[in-house]
């Protein structure tokens, strides 16, 4: 296949973990005989520097005339610590989501055995954990008007849901609820005791749940479902939110699998669909070579998928589950034994073009690790 990739490396650590995400993209097209095309575009405190602009015309452009976007990160200290900044970083994502209309952020979230002895929560907990969370992307209080009175003493974030915009990121969660291997159940987060959006939210997934009688449909106020993720993150299938819990909750989530740095999304609207890891761009970690790639990989995995290519995307993830099972980890999960980012994202190559067998065992391999950095 012929493909037609936008890579947006965006800020911190967004270009080391998305070079590896490419290295990998390459291996799949010689294995695979696909031709990736990769147009480079800028976006973030990045493009703010080059252009004095978060989201240049031209990266929008090529966006709508890609098949897919890889993004890696975006943010950076020097807006975050001036909160009168006029121009800021986010703002280029919050566009490039509001323009490609990406209304829905899919994150999914499982854990690895080989992982458990490195989380801080019991093991029996993260054992059968497998849930993804379907967050609203392009409306609430992201979007709404924000507002400072003259004075500076009082400010306004406005949060606005429309039926239409629940309903269509509700039918996305619904269907994927009922898809081969996912367990039939949606949970609704929201504050429905609280908030008038949350109780459209409600009566709208109710709705909806009517054309998925397949589906087992349960609602849950947000500060309870930030405990039960940690309680007993098992019980739950698919997760669907508003934007702004969603973002909350999937950082909360990424503590199950180990490190926030191993968890990928999709964003998915009416056009181009955008592939990211979670996490910022950690810009104490830029440039030093120890960030985790797996969440910028394991997102080029989603985007093979999405763009027709599943074979290609179980061997990268199995690529992926070879380096955890063997503990090739960067820092962040393991401080003390760990390994580059790029050591990584070479094994993962290596592994997809078949360099590496399966059967190869970590004692077979001396690669440059660091104890100190
Ligand atoms: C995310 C990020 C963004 C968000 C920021 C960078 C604007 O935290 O993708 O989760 O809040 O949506
Ligand atoms: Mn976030």
């Amino acid at each position: 296949m012929n493909k037609n990739i936008v890579v947006i490396e965006g800020d911190g650590i967004g270009p080391e973990v998305t070079r590896q995400s490419l290295k990998v993209l390459n291996a799949v097209s010689d294995k695979f005989n696909h031709e990736f095309e990769y147009r480079y575009c800028l976006m973030g405190a990045d493009a703010i520097d080059k252009t004095g602009n978060p989201l240049p015309d031209e990266t929008i452009e090529a966006c709508l005339n890609s098949d897919a976007i890889l993004f890696g990160a975006i943010g950076h200290p020097k807006y975050d610590n001036d909160p009168s900044a006029k121009v800021r970083p986010e703002q280029g994502l919050l566009k490039l989501r509001r323009s490609l209309q990406l209304f829905a952020n899919i994150r999914p979230v499982s854990t690895y055995p080989s992982l458990h002895h490195l989380s801080p929560l019991k093991n029996k907990n993260l054992e059968d954990v497998d849930f993804i969370i379907f967050r609203e992307l392009t409306g609430g209080i992201y979007f709404g008007k924000k507002e400072l009175s003259e004075d500076g003493e009082q400010a306004t974030d406005e949060c606005i849901y429309t039926k239409a915009e629940i309903e269509r990121v509700a039918h996305l969660a619904f269907q994927t609820a009922l898809k081969p291997g996912r367990r039939k159940k949606l949970t609704l987060v929201d504050k429905a005791n609280v908030l008038e959006t949350s109780r459209l939210w409600r009566k709208t997934v109710q709705q909806v749940s009517k054309q998925y009688s397949g589906v087992k449909v349960d609602f849950m106020f947000v500060d309870n479902a930030a405990m039960q993720i940690i309680q007993n993150p098992r019980q739950f299938d698919v997760i669907l939110t508003e934007n702004m819990f969603g973002d909350i909750i999937s950082d909360e989530a990424s503590v199950l699998s180990g490190s926030l740095g191993m968890l990928p999304s999709a964003s998915v609207g009416t056009g181009t669909t955008l592939f990211e890891p979670i996490h910022g761009s950690y810009p104490q970690a830029a440039g030093k070579d120890i960030a985790n790639p797996l969440g910028s990989i394991l997102s080029a995995a989603m985007m093979l998928e999405y763009l027709g290519m599943p074979k290609e995307a179980n061997v990268v993830r199995e690529a992926v589950n070879w380096t955890l099972e063997n503990s090739f980890v960067t820092k962040d999960l393991d401080p003390v034994n760990f390994y580059f980012t790029s050591t990584i994202g070479e094994l993962i190559t290596d592994y997809v073009n078949g360099k590496i067998p399966a059967s190869v065992k970590k004692e077979n391999i001396e690669l440059r690790k660091s104890t100190i950095i």
